[in-house]
């Protein structure tokens, strides 16, 4: 078995996989949301501070697993260092006092890996990440050969739902509440333009803060901020920023064929999403495949999945060796 910890921002996890055939055997995770909350987003040292009590706390609940471990596994990359460090450490810590072998796993990887939990890998794989620090689409031949097609020039996608939550005076994360207040909204009151048009239309990247300003602008020259423009203002923001990822997803695959299609991070959960995806892919005669709902914010599931990998790979690191690091730009070529 696997002893995986996740802790790349606010999120403390911790789950034991099995090595011949992938079972998950426990998986606990305690979420920041509230803490948080009240600041409009993540502080990265009171997210640290929080990571040094819990994690300890679910570690206590894995300690039966302890005597048929083979291996520890945590997530070195990317993220925020200051909460990096609190799951590396202690992961050096128990491969010291148990004597087993450290796996570093880039965090978006195991998004990648949140397809697999309890089931086989399937390369090569288009994949579309969406998550509150990245938006990237990727070719993915195998975990060791990743091709980055486009990613995000500003902020990322969830990002984008977090940061027009907090306009609207929405409790951080607002991607859920986002997406439940746009189905009670028009979607077309708000005639928001979709990003990156014009001049720099071929151009296969994302940009989200313009749309974000074209939001502020919104509300700021709303007299009565209701509850019904409130929704309206969600479904339009929803209904633009969507257009614009599809847009280019539909770009990118206009002369590339693709069979297999994925979509991971925290907000591949939102529905709307899933559903333009659906009819892309069906429209390509591709397979969509999603994550488990509780498998696609952050997990370490899916850390522990992808060191079911790693260890196939014998990738082992030494204590020394194993670094934190906020950013992995230069993984994905
Ligand atoms: O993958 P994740 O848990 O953390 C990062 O690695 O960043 O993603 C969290 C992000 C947040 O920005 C959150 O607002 C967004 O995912 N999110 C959503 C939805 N659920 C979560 N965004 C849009 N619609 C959703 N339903
Ligand atoms: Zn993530």
């Amino acid at each position: 078995m696997i002893l995986s910890i996740e802790s790349s921002c606010d999120d403390s996890s911790i789950a034991i996989t099995r090595l011949s055939d992938t079972q998950l055997l426990f998986h606990k995770k305690i979420s920041q949301d509230a803490e948080h909350a009240q600041y409009g987003g993540v502080v990265p040292e009171l997210a640290a501070r929080l990571h040094a009590v819990t994690l300890p706390k679910i570690l206590e609940e894995a300690k039966p697993y302890f005597n048929e471990l083979k291996a520890i596994a945590v997530t070195n990359e990317p993220g925020l260092s200051v909460t990096l460090v609190e799951g590396v450490s202690m992961a050096k810590a128990l491969s010291v006092a148990l004597g087993l072998p450290l796996l570093g796993i880039n965090h978006l990887k195991g998004h990648i890996c949140s397809l697999f939990i309890e089931g086989e890998t399937r390369f090569p794989l288009d994949v579309l990440l969406v998550s509150g620090g990245h938006t990237q689409l990727l070719h993915v031949k195998s975990l060791e050969e990743i091709k980055l097609l486009a990613t995000t020039m500003d902020d990322s996608f969830g990002e984008s739902f977090d940061k027009v939550g907090k306009m609207l005076g929405l409790p951080y994360p607002a991607g859920p509440l986002i997406e439940a207040y746009a189905k009670k909204g028009d979607p077309n009151r708000f005639n928001f333009t979709i990003p990156l048009q014009g001049t720099s239309t071929k151009l296969l990247a994302f940009s989200y803060s313009g749309l974000k300003n074209q939001v502020r602008l919104c509300i700021e020259a709303q007299e009565n901020l209701d509850e019904q423009t409130i929704y309206d203002i969600c479904a339009s923001f929803q209904r633009v920023a969507v257009a614009h990822l599809m847009q280019k997803v539909k770009r990118a695959y206009k002369e590339r064929s693709m069979e297999h299609f994925g979509v991971v991070g925290g907000a591949s959960a939102n529905l709307y999403l899933r559903g333009e995806l659906e009819a892309f892919c069906a429209s390509k005669k591709a397979k969509l495949h999603t994550a488990k709902m509780e498998f696609c914010s952050d997990n370490a599931a899916m850390i522990g999945r992808c060191a079911v990998e790693a260890y196939a790979q014998k990738a082992f690191v030494s204590l020394a060796d194993l670094k934190v690091r906020s950013s992995s730009k230069d993984i994905f070529y």
